[in-house]
């Protein structure tokens, strides 16, 4: 079997810990477990509840408690019994496709998006189709292209929604008609939903598929909207079926997630409103700070994002993202993700969500390179 490295992943991997500015974190300013124990409703209790876990494998497919804290995400569709956490959205979305992907049909993919949406069904033997999302559309899926992408081989269909890298938000809308694109081939549609709950406009939350459609299946994780990347719990939320066969494979990958992390993400759902809060002031306020840096960078434009804590920024310059990346990290320190890593060339991938001093030094690292472009 051959699978196609993970540039991003590997991007990150090399410089992610000599960057001085790292602007390529796609994580809300990730919070510390002291916080952690402040804002899940008292630390005490948190703690004392930690105190008495007991440390054995644990609830096979997740606590009661924390499938519940997630099922509450959803609608009336999704119960616990239709929710299996995972090692992250990363082993979520490999359960997800695992269980999905049939060796030999065609797989749907949008693009650009996260390379494991499309690398893995791909070296799982499928033929996978890329609709482009395109920056004139507002990197938004086109439901006509994507029925034109599919034929009587097409057994899934994949989105990102919100969308990495370009933050790109598809309202309830447009997705009840990918949803009718689905339904027409009688096809899974799979939604990796990492970035929901971080829109932008107050009173907007981006739709799930799950609840949206009977063949449904969504993904999330404690890592972006909620801060916690290091409790690598994620979830995988869809009809029966997909649940049974996610476990499957997991039974074969995993046991069990660790049951500390599944403590203390059951507490920070349960108390998520504060967490939410606390994520939705920073990529509020720090998008403001890089719509400001834009508009005073002739060189650079951006489709505004509308969800997440990361945009694809465009530069005007002759250059590939790869060494545009490479040398502005070497000569300035400030850390970004490549445009080619999605295959978008002349751009790169900003995450705009860390604290705030690293933000406005990372821009002001960028700023200082783009100068020395210009002579
Ligand atoms: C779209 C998307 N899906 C999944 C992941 C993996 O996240 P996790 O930390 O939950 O495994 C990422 C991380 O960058 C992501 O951007």
């Amino acid at each position: 079997m051959h699978i196609e490295p993970f540039f991003v992943e590997q991007w990150m991997n090399a410089h992610e810990t000599t960057a001085t500015w790292n602007i390529a974190e796609t994580c809300v300013h990730s919070l510390t477990l002291d916080e952690l124990l402040e804002l899940s409703g008292g630390a005490d209790e948190v703690l004392r509840r930690l105190k008495e876990t007991w440390l054995g494998y644990g609830d096979i497919v997740g606590s009661p408690r924390l499938r519940a804290a997630i099922a509450a995400l959803y609608g009336e569709r999704i119960g616990p019994d239709r929710v299996l956490t995972a090692n992250g959205a990363i082993g979520a979305n490999f359960l997800a496709l695992y269980a999905l992907v049939e060796p030999g049909r065609t797989v749907v993919s949008v693009q650009p998006t996260y390379q494991q949406l499309f690398s893995v069904p791909a070296s799982l033997g499928a033929d996978v189709r890329a609709v482009r999302l395109r920056e004139e559309d507002g990197y938004l899926p086109d439901p006509d292209t994507l029925r034109a992408a599919c034929d009587d081989r097409t057994s899934l269909i994949v989105l990102n929604n919100p969308n990495n890298p370009t933050g790109a938000l598809i309202d309830e809308p447009l997705l009840r008609e990918v949803v009718e694109v689905a339904r027409e081939r009688d096809a899974w549609l799979f939604c990796d939903e990492v970035y929901r709950r971080l829109e932008h406009e107050p009173g907007t939350t981006a739709p799930s598929v799950a609840d949206l459609y009977e063949k449904g299946v969504s993904s999330g994780s404690m890592s972006k909207s909620y801060s916690l990347a290091g409790l690598r719990t994620g979830w995988v939320a869809g009809p029966p079926e997909i649940i049974q066969r996610c476990l499957d494979v997991r039974d074969y990958t995993t046991i069990s997630a660790g049951v500390l992390d599944d403590a203390l993400a059951a507490a920070a759902l349960e108390h998520r409103d504060k967490i939410l809060e606390r994520s939705l002031e920073i990529v509020r306020g720090n998008l403001a700070v890089v719509d400001e840096w834009i508009a005073r960078e002739p060189r650079l434009h951006y489709v505004r994002p509308r969800a997440g804590t990361i945009a694809l920024v465009h530069y005007d310059h002759d250059l590939p993202s790869v060494d545009f990346c490479q040398d502005m990290f070497d000569l300035k320190g400030a850390f970004v993700m490549p445009g080619i890593a999605f295959g978008e060339e002349h751009s790169f991938r900003l995450g705009y969500a860390s604290a705030r001093p690293v933000l406005e030094g990372g821009l002001a690292a960028v700023s200082a390179y783009l100068r020395t472009l210009e002579g």
